[in-house]
């Protein structure tokens, strides 16, 4: 872990004696209270505290409504009617959940678009940022599982999509896909017993995003994070003690955060579902449009626009892929977008290209919403394949301030020089 001062003073006998045992409480003192954090964070440094607010909500709530859920297919619907007309608080627990999930996702989406616009993810920072490409994938899978858990239309045929793209497999050897598709099915359609285990992981899946995240955050005490100007801290007065200063800074966003947050739980509890969820299950009816949550919506949009079932699968499974090998496409000297005049404008486009692949997935795969899916699926790719690499390597960065104090006092504060040694990731020292 990244070493600094201990300023750890039991308060009394009993924690003295406990520390000589095992000195869990200095561990901590020294991560989350004295650990230098860079004195320029901005706000969008408070989302990796609210990510894990919301990751405890979301187990916390999940483990109650456990507690009156019935994973049957002839049950599991009534059982959340039940549980928001007649447990007590269960409309308030269960929109906890069903909201939080969409907060959990909006704050994920935040964080992810910080990292990559302060260059978070280059060296020596490429470890902390596969964990949290891992943890994506891992809250992808729990929200998949989660959704199909209250057995409405849209569960029910979203399931059936998806699990159905495994059939693609086929194409490459005859019999595997539908081999795998039974499999996961636990027999040859959709049924109760889908139902069933989609629960059991849906409930173990939340410990091992847990475990991740206990790695990310420990890789991050290693390296210690980045700040707006992707300068590596040089003198302790680039940095403030994490307590109180960027701990009240989180604080004050997660209460912000919890104001939209409780604005939906109480007056737009359905809003950010799908309506056709409160029809139950049905075999025998298709929804006309079959959409997943929105934050499937991109990658449902990419997976739409390969013409080829296998190809789409592929491209979507790629899409997310993709990032675990950014810190190596990314060829700048620089970390920070801020002092990158050319890749500013890309970064901001594939924001836009993330957005439309958006709304495209929302939408009938038909006419001109496939063409524009198919244009914008090449610009995500090219984004890191083309972009990443070339920009980084024709580029001339801006101006750089010589330390993180001098970015926030000013040039008196010390340091100078255009380019100063440690505004670079290591691995890309020219
Ligand atoms: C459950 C989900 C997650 C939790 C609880 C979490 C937690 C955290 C925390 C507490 C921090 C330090 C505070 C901050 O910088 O905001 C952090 C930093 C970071 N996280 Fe996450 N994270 C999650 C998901 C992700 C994902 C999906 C990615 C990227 C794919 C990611 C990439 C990073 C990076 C690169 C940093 C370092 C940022 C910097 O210092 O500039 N995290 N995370």
């Amino acid at each position: 872990m990244n070493a600094h001062e201990d300023t750890y003073k039991p308060s009394g006998p009993v924690s003295k004696w406990f520390d000589e045992r095992l000195p869990i409480m200095r561990m901590m003192h020294g991560q989350f209270v004295d650990f230098p954090t860079p004195r320029n964070l901005n706000y969008l440094w408070t989302f990796g505290g609210i990510l894990v607010f919301c990751l405890v909500t979301q187990i916390v709530t999940g483990i109650i409504l456990a507690m009156h859920y019935v994973p049957h297919a002839e049950h599991a619907f009534d059982s959340v009617q039940h549980i928001k007309r007649n447990v007590n608080y269960g409309w308030m627990i269960q929109s906890m959940h069903a909201v939080g999930a969409s907060m959990f996702f909006i704050a994920v989406y935040i964080h992810m678009f910080r990292g990559l616009y302060y260059g978070s993810y280059k060296a020596p920072r490429e470890v902390l940022w596969i964990l949290g490409v891992l943890i994506l994938l891992v809250m992808m899978a729990t929200g998949f599982l989660g959704y199909t858990l209250p057995w409405g239309q849209m569960s029910f045929w979203g399931v059936t999509v998806i699990t159905n793209l495994f059939s693609s497999l086929d194409e490459i050897i005859p019999g595997l896909g539908t081999a795998v598709v039974t499999w996961l099915w636990g027999g040859y359609s959709v049924t109760g017993t889908t139902l069933n285990r989609f629960f059991s992981l849906h409930y173990l899946l939340p410990f091992v995003i847990f475990g991740l995240v206990v790695l990310h955050v420990w890789a991050l005490h290693v390296v210690g994070q980045n700040n707006p100007t992707g300068i590596e801290v040089k003198t302790k007065s680039d940095t403030v003690p994490m307590s109180p200063f960027a701990i009240m800074k989180d604080l004050f966003a997660l209460a912000v955060f919890l104001i939209l947050f409780s604005w939906f739980v109480f007056f737009a509890p359905d809003y950010l579902g799908h309506a056709d969820n409160y029809i139950p299950a049905n075999a025998l009816v298709t929804p006309a449009h079959i959409v997943p949550e929105w934050y499937f919506l991109p990658f449902y949009a990419i997976l739409r626009a390969i013409p080829s079932k296998l190809g789409g699968v592929i491209a979507m499974f790629s899409a997310i892929v993709v990032l675990v090998f950014i810190p190596w496409l990314d060829t700048s000297r620089v970390r920070s977008t801020k002092y990158r005049p050319i890749y500013r404008w890309f970064f901001w486009l594939f924001v836009f290209t993330c957005l439309a692949l958006g709304y495209l997935g929302s939408r009938p795969a038909e006419g001109a919403y496939v063409l524009w899916a198919q244009i914008f699926t090449f610009y995500y790719f090219a984004h890191f394949l083309l972009v990443m690499p070339i920009v980084g390597l024709i580029e001339t960065p801006k101006q750089m301030p010589g330390s993180i104090t001098e970015a926030v006092l000013g040039k008196n504060a010390g340091g100078g020089g255009a380019v100063p040694e440690g505004f670079a990731a290591p691995a890309e020292k020219h």
